[in-house]
């Protein structure tokens, strides 16, 4: 049983189902990203697993307790973070108290947490006291990661973390995101940077219309002939 496994998940926001029996999963300390075409319901599912959507069927079990039922609040406190696709980071507050909002759940001392954030993302520790909505996109993308360790997860979520930013950022990103998952975090990330972001994952999901239509580990998806042809530009 994998340390995150979503299964058969179909629902949608009251209307048409916008997916159908999709299938996310992911082990602790791994990478696993989920690619596809606009619109293909990679945010839907994300949503799904976090329990921001209400599932016609499925289920999400996380370190093997049925969790289907669960609040996304309630979610956050047996240990999944998520960063959303858009309205990240709260604009005029400090990247400081980003993070401590981060950690509303906690009532113990959060001060270690944030000093890993820091590390994790120095140019934060600068820029502590400045508005988050002062920061460059790349900037921002850090302080809402580092918002979501607050409550130190042990699955990250994080929905197209690079949008927006330039390639050398995305690197660096990447790189940040592959040293938390070396903690044995379990990462699950979508991603319009798809070929670049299979480099680093262990396994990778292509949605296409709501539902799976390649799972494989990144490696093999990126060697794909028709992955490469449909998804990843040639
Ligand atoms: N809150 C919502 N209410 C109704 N329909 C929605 C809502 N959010 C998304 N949708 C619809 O669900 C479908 C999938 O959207 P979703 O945002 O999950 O796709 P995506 O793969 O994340 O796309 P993108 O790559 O653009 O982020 C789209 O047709 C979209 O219009
Ligand atoms: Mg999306």
């Amino acid at each position: 049983m994998s340390f995150l496994a979503a299964t058969g998940m179909t629902g949608g926001y009251g209307g048409a189902d916008i997916i159908t029996d999709c299938e996310l999963r992911v082990e602790r300390g791994e990478i696993a990203v989920v690619v596809g075409p606009n619109g293909a319901g990679k945010s839907t599912a994300m949503k799904a697993v976090f329990g921001m959507l209400n599932l016609r069927e499925g289920s999400v079990v996380f370190d093997g307790t049925d969790i289907t039922g669960l609040a996304p609040q309630e979610r956050v406190r047996v240990g999944m973070g998520f960063v959303p696709q858009n309205r990240n980071v709260f604009v005029s507050l400090s990247v400081e108290e980003n993070l401590e909002m981060g950690a509303f759940i906690r009532d113990d001392d959060i001060s270690q947490s944030k000093e890993q954030v820091f590390e994790l993302f120095p140019i934060l520790a600068e820029k502590r006291n400045q508005p988050a909505g002062e920061l460059s996109g790349g900037q921002r993308q850090q302080v809402a990661v580092g918002r979501a360790l607050m409550t130190q997860p042990r699955l990250l979520m994080l929905d197209e973390p690079t949008a927006g930013v330039s390639p050398i950022v995305m690197d660096e990103l990447f790189d940040r995101i592959v040293e938390i998952a070396k903690t044995g975090i379990a990462i699950l990330m979508v991603e319009q940077n798809a070929r670049q972001a299979l480099e680093i994952a262990d396994h990778g999901f292509v949605l296409v219309q709501g539902t799976n239509r390649f799972t494989d580990t990144g490696e093999a998806l990126l060697a794909n002939e028709e992955v490469r042809r449909s998804f990843l530009g040639g």
